[in-house]
């Protein structure tokens, strides 16, 4: 037996049986032609339809067509999605007079969520929050299928004119409990649920942007938030994925960023940031540690530019709590984040890999209490087999970071540049101002940053963690600390 139906039509909707309400339409200028199809309607209530005149009287407090999606009802046909479309034999909302496919978008639910599939020819644009629609449906004729988040107001434009505004409750607790019950009772009386057939796309691990002849086009997978941050190579923003609303992090090239002004629009610097990223991702790929930063996905957008889809740290970098923040680090806590970064590197040394690029701005932090670390960045990272020799010879990094070895040219340098970046990290945190690029030669920086570390030294007589930072900035590579020792180090200098 059905639940008792439920109360609509100017009497309070009871919030275990609400779903979805869409508030139709939004009127710009032309006079729209909706029809509700009574008769298709299940699992649906109109609730109030108003015609001109009267909505003319009420404007300011009716909406001019609200429908309540409900599994009350019994679904009047084996059908369980509920359609808007210009079709009257198949659709629930019929719009006539504007350009909008024979069935343009449905709605249905899957397990907990609320899934909104755009199966038009010409694709919609939606927005979340009420803002101005500002993503389109990249493809339009290829199915969409888009989860709608609950606890959320959505706009649905699907051609000039014609706007829903779509309110997805917050489905917790009881609600949840009940919203349960009565989806169960409805799945039952429908025979063809999930009949659009498309299945949420999981990601594969091991497909890798080599693999260009399979193009990954999946942006509709994911929906830009914010920006979380920018580098030298690329922007980072925070996305969620829309089959579930998970949050992650998306690295794509910015190719008239900030540091390339200048050379915007230069092909062979283009050209060389996508050859980063992709290094960048088959680096991650293979990279499987708690301190490293976890990769997801990555795909190819409209633009055949990649993005790398990657866990997303919270709390953003440790760059953004000295420098932005200010914050000073008690010896206790720089203490640790010298340990968990030196085991990272441990990790990466020991896969005979060099991060070349080891600053604050790379160091993400998942969480402050209990401290969690992870290296990002890894697009200047370099793989060497013990076999072709261990040397490197290319200048690359942050010359604030870069150690001595690698500006005397020619010479080549090992892995224990990472152990000197990890040094000045240490001194960053002691608080020492690194001077700024204007006002120093760049080559200079090692000389600073080794006379920083000798007066750190005399100042600190006895203090392992000053000890164990002066260690690693030693001027000869072989008086430097491992990065096993940096982690035994730094975890006794904690406990003193
Ligand atoms: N996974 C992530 N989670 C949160 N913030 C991130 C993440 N990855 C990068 N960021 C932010 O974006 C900034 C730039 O990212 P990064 O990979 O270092 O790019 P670039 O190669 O341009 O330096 C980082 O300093 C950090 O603030
Ligand atoms: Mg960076």
């Amino acid at each position: 037996m059905f639940p008792s139906p439920f109360v609509v039509g100017g009497r309070k909707v009871l919030w275990s049986d609400v779903v979805l309400t869409l508030k139709a339409p939004r009127w710009e200028g032309c006079e729209p032609f909706i029809e509700t199809n009574q008769s298709r309607i299940h699992g649906v209530e109109v609730t109030k339809r108003l015609d001109r005149r009267e909505r003319a009287a009420t404007e300011e407090c009716a909406p001019d067509l609200t429908i309540v999606f409900s599994f009350c009802n019994p679904p009047g046909q084996s059908r369980s999605q509920f359609i808007i479309g210009s079709d009257p034999a198949t659709c629930d909302i019929v719009c006539t007079s504007f350009e909008i496919s024979n069935q343009h978008v449905k709605f249905g639910i899957e397990g907990e969520h609320i899934v909104m599939y755009d199966v038009s020819s010409r694709g919609s644009q939606l927005a979340l929050g009420g803002r101005e629609p500002q993503w389109t449906w990249p493809k339009p004729g290829i199915p969409y299928r888009c989860i709608l988040p609950p606890n959320t107001n959505i706009t649905l434009k699907i051609s000039d004119g014609l706007m829903f505004q779509v309110d997805v409750p917050a489905l917790k607790g009881k609600a949840l409990q009940e919203f349960t019950k009565k989806r169960n009772v409805f799945h039952a009386r429908c025979s063809d649920f999930g009949a659009l057939n498309i299945h949420s796309q999981i990601p594969t691990k091991s497909a890798t942007p080599s693999q260009s002849a399979t193009r990954r086009r999946r942006e509709h997978m994911y929906w830009f938030e914010s920006k979380l941050g920018e580098g030298g190579f690329g922007a980072v923003y925070r996305i969620r994925r829309l089959q579930d609303w998970a949050v992650f992090a998306a690295k794509q090239v910015v190719e008239h960023g900030r540091a390339s002004e200048a050379l915007a629009d230069r092909p062979s610097v283009i050209v060389a940031k996508r050859a980063n990223l992709e290094a960048e991702m088959k680096t991650l790929q293979r990279l499987q540690h708690e301190r490293i930063v976890k990769y997801v996905d990555w795909y190819e957008d409209q633009s055949d530019r990649w993005v790398l889809v990657m866990e997303h740290c919270p709390q953003g970098s440790l760059q953004d709590k000295i420098w932005r923040e200010k914050i000073l680090f008690t010896p206790s806590t720089t203490a640790e984040v010298l340990k968990q970064v030196a085991e990272g590197l441990l990790y990466l040394h020991g896969k005979g890999i060099t991060h070349r690029d080891l600053k604050p701005g790379n160091i993400l932090v998942r969480s402050w209490s209990p401290l969690s670390l992870a290296l990002c960045d890894f697009g200047l990272a370099k793989q060497r087999r013990a076999f072709s020799g261990s040397a490197m010879y290319t200048t690359c990094g942050t010359p604030s970071h870069m150690a001595p070895e690698m500006w005397t040219r020619g010479a080549g340098y090992t892995k224990a540049i990472d152990i000197w970046a990890l040094g000045v990290v240490g001194a960053e945190l002691l608080g020492t101002k690194i001077p700024g690029l204007k006002t120093t030669k760049e080559d200079r920086y090692p000389d600073l940053m080794f006379q920083i570390a000798e007066t750190m030294s005399d100042n600190n007589p006895g203090n392992r963690l000053v000890a164990l930072v002066g260690r690693m900035l030693a001027w000869n590579p072989a008086d430097q600390p491992t990065a096993a020792e940096c982690i035994r180090d730094a975890t006794t200098a904690r406990v003193k």
